[in-house]
């Protein structure tokens, strides 16, 4: 979606009755502040959580870009998000209010409703188990393949407890992604489902975990929570129920937080790009918390009043960040919401706020961009002025998107902000601070690199780029919260993140910073693909693609979208034997759907001859894009390095050829 950025200062929007108005100086004088003194900038946020053992170092930044945050500092976030609202007043205050998809009579079939204390019983009979029955230990990793259900942020807490790092696959992934990434973590136990509601469908998890199992190495156990009562095949001595193995978890049970140290792995967390396979993103413990706790403050204004509802899905880093650990964290009341936002109806999600009186809301452009063209009478027909604060992530927002959900929901007076922020960075880096202080909105706009994050702007050759001019995004410091690494590849760290500007980190982003400064990125500079605000790796369709028998070779893409933003288009050169066809194309979607999983829908495939390819067969993806989105290949010329004009314009011309004339 393109944005425009450049937005006149008459369209700047202030937000009443905000406590903390700011003007930009004031927030850049503090910012400035901020950032000159990183170090002692976080360890005074760090130093809000609970401590074992407090830091030696508030960064040891001896082995650079592998920087430790408050080296030498214990902790256990397990017991950041549980035990310590437990011993409060909070201990019976509701946590999460949890509600599945189905409906009965116009009301939700299931609510369930869980206090801190709730929790933290639960999370303390399945530490129990993983502990005692399937003997896992600090440094094990175990996997969960699982829908939006209560018991994912339990295990992940659970998992925390007992110092061992959890590594969560999207529901929506197939049981290929899933031995991949299994594999590489070396998981021993998985943790799944007999099924998930989604749309109104069942979709059957615990089969596709069995195929996946078939190609695993380390995995000897399935641990199953019942949640559809669906059938399922049990494989004797290697799957169990729950709620069997929760008979041998007395209802007492306590398992002691394990001191872990700081830069301990929390979790690892699986990206995709344009290479390779995907990366496995290690967070740690002590700088991720930190972030954590900073941006639930400054950013959504946390508080105990609040009935928070971040809508994202925990199988992606938003909710690992801003449904688990964020607001458990913070002793916040938050809404678990099980399925579709649209289902049955466009107005799910606003009979959501009305229902429990929502304040805070996480979004996404996507989103809106669906419940627009479903239209803003579902939205009149529920009460939301609840709502005091709303954000969005995932992909710019296009200012109409904002504007509607501002009027709409935001009664044109809620602070409203585009987060910006990616699996690697753990948590917000780009934002507006109302809970600080707050400077104007713009639409679309992303704000400013919050309290002690060192965000920038540059050229090709690292220089600062002037105002309104577009450069890529860099994060000139380190940052609590940054991955440790990339699972078990330190070499690929440096060099994906580490090597383009050395010594700052290289986000993938194109942004421009407006006169006034405000940061408004525009979109991946790497060809990476965003699906509904999704990291979608064009390497990994490829690679789906031509495991289908007749697929010689082939190039995805990304193309605009309607509501998604992008979506995938594929160009494939057939083996000798195959013609194209409808039904092969069809076939080679299936393929695709059934490899990668149901988000990696490729909304087209062309047939081509030839795939367009640099002297070192590197393929021209600008090129293929200009031809998937029937553009001249004009200005993609000066950013194909290694290609000469004519070279592109031959490639074009040849592949656009193959699409005409019915190859394609
Ligand atoms: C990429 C990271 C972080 C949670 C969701 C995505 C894009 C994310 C914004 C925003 C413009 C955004 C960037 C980034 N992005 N938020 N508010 N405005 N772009 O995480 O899958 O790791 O993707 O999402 O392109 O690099 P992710």
């Amino acid at each position: 979606m393109p944005v425009n950025w450049s937005i006149s200062f008459d369209e700047r929007i202030s937000p009443e009755g905000l406590p903390h108005a700011a003007t930009v100086d004031e927030y850049k004088r503090f910012h400035e502040l901020s950032v000159k003194d990183y170090r002692d900038f976080w360890a005074s946020v760090a130093l809000d959580l609970d401590w074992f053992r407090i830091w030696d170092r508030v960064l040891d930044d001896s082995k650079p870009p592998f920087y430790k945050w408050f080296a030498g500092g214990e902790l256990n976030a397990s017991y950041l998000c549980l035990d310590r609202h437990v011993k409060t007043p909070r201990r019976n205050k509701v946590a999460i209010i949890w509600e599945g998809e189905p409906m009965e009579d116009g009301k939700p079939k299931e609510v369930r409703k869980f206090t801190y204390y709730d929790l933290y019983k639960d999370v303390n009979r399945m530490a129990y188990l993983l502990k005692n029955k399937y003997n896992i230990k600090k440094g094990d990793v175990i996997g969960l393949y699982l829908p939006m259900i209560p018991e994912l942020p339990m295990f992940m807490l659970a998992a925390a407890r007992l110092g061992a790092t959890f590594c969560v696959v999207f529901s929506g992934f197939s049981s290929d992604a899933i031995a991949e990434r299994m594999n590489d973590a070396e998981a021993k136990l998985i943790v799944t489902t007999d099924g998930a509601w989604r749309a109104g469908k069942m979709l059957d998890l615990k089969s596709i975990v069995d195929t996946a199992l078939e190609k695993t190495k380390t995995v000897r156990s399935v641990l199953v929570i019942e949640r559809t009562h669906n059938k399922v095949n049990m494989v004797r001595g290697r799957d169990e129920f729950l709620s069997g193995m929760m008979k041998s978890a007395p209802s007492n049970a306590y398992v002691e937080p394990e001191p872990v140290k700081s830069e301990s792995p929390l979790y690892v967390l699986y990206t995709s790009g344009t290479t390779g396979k995907p990366k496995g993103q290690v967070h740690d413990v002590g700088g991720y918390m930190t972030l954590l706790h900073a941006t639930m403050k400054w950013v959504f204004d946390i508080k105990d009043s609040d009935v928070y509802w971040c809508m994202a899905d925990i199988g992606w880093v938003t909710g690992h960040s801003y449904i688990v650990f964020g607001p458990l964290m913070e002793g916040a009341t938050e809404i678990m919401y099980e399925g579709s936002p649209v289902f049955p109806e466009q107005d799910r999600w606003c009979s959501i706020i009305e229902r429990y009186g929502v304040s805070i809301f996480y979004t996404s452009p996507t989103a809106i961009r669906g419940w627009i063209k479903g239209g803003e009478q579902w939205v009149k027909m529920h009460d939301t002025s609840t709502v005091r604060l709303m954000n969005s992530v995932g992909e710019p927002i296009n200012p109409e998107a904002f504007k509607w959900l501002f009027k709409l929901v935001g009664r044109e007076r809620v602070p409203f902000g585009s987060t910006w922020w990616m699996t690697e960075t753990g948590g917000i880096m780009i934002s507006h601070v109302p809970g600080l202080m707050m400077i104007p909105m713009k639409p679309g706009t992303n704000g400013m690199p919050i309290p002690g994050i060192d965000a920038d702007v540059i050229d090709e050759h690292g220089n600062p780029q002037k105002a309104n001019e577009r450069g890529f995004l860099v994060l000139k410091k380190p940052w609590p919260g940054m991955p440790l690494t990339i699972f078990k590849d330190p070499k690929r760290f440096e060099e994906v993140y580490y090597s383009k500007f050395p010594g700052i980190f290289y986000a993938g982003d194109y942004a421009v910073k407006d006169p006034d400064g405000y940061f408004w990125v525009l979109g991946r500079a790497d060809e990476v693909i965003k699906v509904a605000g999704h990291r979608l790796g064009t390497y990994e369709l490829e690679s789906a693609l031509i495991r289908h028998k007749a697929v010689a070779e082939s190039a995805v893409v990304g193309v605009p979208d309607e509501i998604k933003g992008e979506v995938p288009v594929a160009f494939v050169i057939l083996r000798q034997g195959y013609a194209p066809s409808e039904e092969l194309k069809n076939e080679i979607k299936d393929e695709v759907r059934k490899q990668v999983g149901p988000i990696a829908s490729l909304k087209d495939v062309f047939f081509a001859s030839k795939l367009p390819k640099t002297r070192s067969a590197k393929i021209m993806r600008r090129v293929v894009k200009a031809v998937a989105m029937g553009n001249p290949p004009g200005d993609t010329t000066t950013l194909e390095d290694e290609a000469s004009i004519e070279e592109i314009k031959s490639a074009y011309a040849q592949l656009s050829g193959d699409v005409r004339n019915g190859r394609g």
